[in-house]
């Protein structure tokens, strides 16, 4: 296995297939900025084969677990090619999406069949005018949460449900989509507001902490916290003790963990970053198209893994921010 220079392992490989999304969520690709955005032309963006061999060649150095991300991934079109492709791969054990529900209901038994493993599902809250206000798109939460059954029924659950909280615009969310998923089997993961890309005006003090909402949380039901499933989790777990399901908390401003950060990214475009913070990637497809061999290609990712020195988020505020940094919706979160 590879190792970064804090002996870090490549085990993850988090692939975005777009830079274009159906959503404009206002922390994410506000829609002053990205209904006129330059998005990434059809000729700058890997073909389906690109990412099989590039995804081939890193489970050969070590990758276990590949999640598709976006943007949002169902708008690249026949991702189910992809996915069956990607599955085929000797040596990978978990193969993911992360995706915001709006396609996912006609989709989700055809991504099953290919080999898909698992969704993990992006939804706000409950309240269709709270989420219509984060996600500055006329889509009523009804629709995500249809995709969410027909998912599970296709095979893709339990599933995971990625929820953004910015104080000012959903807190009131928090106990109610805990109430409506407890007992379903799935589990709302509260990710705390990040400071990533440029373009969302981030502020500290629209970050509520992870310890608030468990507090919040502990109000209404007695939680204990559950070992993690693997090192380097994301998410830290809570359990409720009636039984009744898990809460995640996906901390990386109040209690990063870069320590354990096992992530390379590749974005559409072909470039692969260290950290979901970084300014610069690798430009990996001109390597690929230039003729180079899987070796070759090997080679250049082992050299950027064992020169890789991030953890931004451990550092945050301590180091000056370098900018122009990468937006969220291009290196897929
Ligand atoms: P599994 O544990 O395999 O289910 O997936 P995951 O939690 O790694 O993937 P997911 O896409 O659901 O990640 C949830 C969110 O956590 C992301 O969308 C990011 O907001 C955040 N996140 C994931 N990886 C990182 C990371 O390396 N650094 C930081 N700072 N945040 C991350
Ligand atoms: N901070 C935290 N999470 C974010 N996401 C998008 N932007 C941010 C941000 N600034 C989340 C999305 C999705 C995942 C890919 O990342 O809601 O769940
Ligand atoms: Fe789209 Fe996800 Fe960004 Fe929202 S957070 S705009 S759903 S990529
Ligand atoms: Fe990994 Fe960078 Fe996130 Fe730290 S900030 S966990 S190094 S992606």
């Amino acid at each position: 296995m590879q190792r970064d220079t804090f002996d870090r392992p490549m085990r993850d490989l988090r692939i975005s297939v777009t830079d274009r999304c159906s959503f404009r969520c206002v922390y994410c690709m506000p829609r002053e900025l990205y209904d006129d955005h330059e998005y990434l032309a059809r000729s700058e963006i890997l073909t389906y084969d690109e990412i099989v061999r590039f995804a081939r060649i890193a489970v050969g150095l070590g990758v276990e677990k590949i999640r598709l991300t976006g943007g949002e991934p169902l708008l690249r079109k026949q991702i189910e090619v992809l996915v069956a492709g990607l599955a085929a791969i000797d040596g990978l054990e978990d193969l993911a999406m992360t995706t915001n529900g709006h396609l996912l209901a006609k989709r989700a038994e055809a991504l099953a069949e290919a080999g898909l493993g698992r969704v993990t599902v992006s939804l706000d809250g409950i309240d269709d005018e709270v989420v219509r206000a984060m996600i500055d798109t006329d889509v009523s939460v009804d629709v995500v949460l249809e995709a969410i059954d027909t998912a599970d029924a296709a095979g893709l659950g339990p599933i995971k449900i990625n929820t953004v909280v910015r104080r000012g615009w959903n807190e009131s969310q928090i106990v109610p989509l805990v109430e409506h998923f407890r007992g379903t089997g799935h589990t709302v993961r509260f990710i705390e507001y990040m400071d990533v890309g440029t373009t969302n005006a981030w502020k500290s003090d629209e970050v509520i902490a992870s310890a608030e909402i468990l507090r919040l949380l502990s109000e209404r039901w007695e939680m204990v916290p559950v070992d993690p499933a693997y090192a380097g989790e994301v998410a830290s777990r809570y359990r409720m003790v009636d039984g009744s399901g898990e809460v995640g908390f996906i901390s990386s401003v109040t209690e990063p963990f870069c320590g354990e950060c096992s992530r390379l990214r590749l974005a559409a475009d072909g470039h692969v970053f260290t950290c979901l913070f970084a300014s610069a990637g690798t430009d990996v497809k001109a390597v690929m198209r230039s003729g180079a061999s899987d070796d070759d290609i090997a080679g250049l990712l082992r050299a950027v893994w064992e020169k890789r020195e991030d953890r931004y988020s451990e550092l945050r505020g301590a180091v000056p921010i370098e900018f122009p940094r990468v937006e969220m919706s291009y290196i897929g979160g």
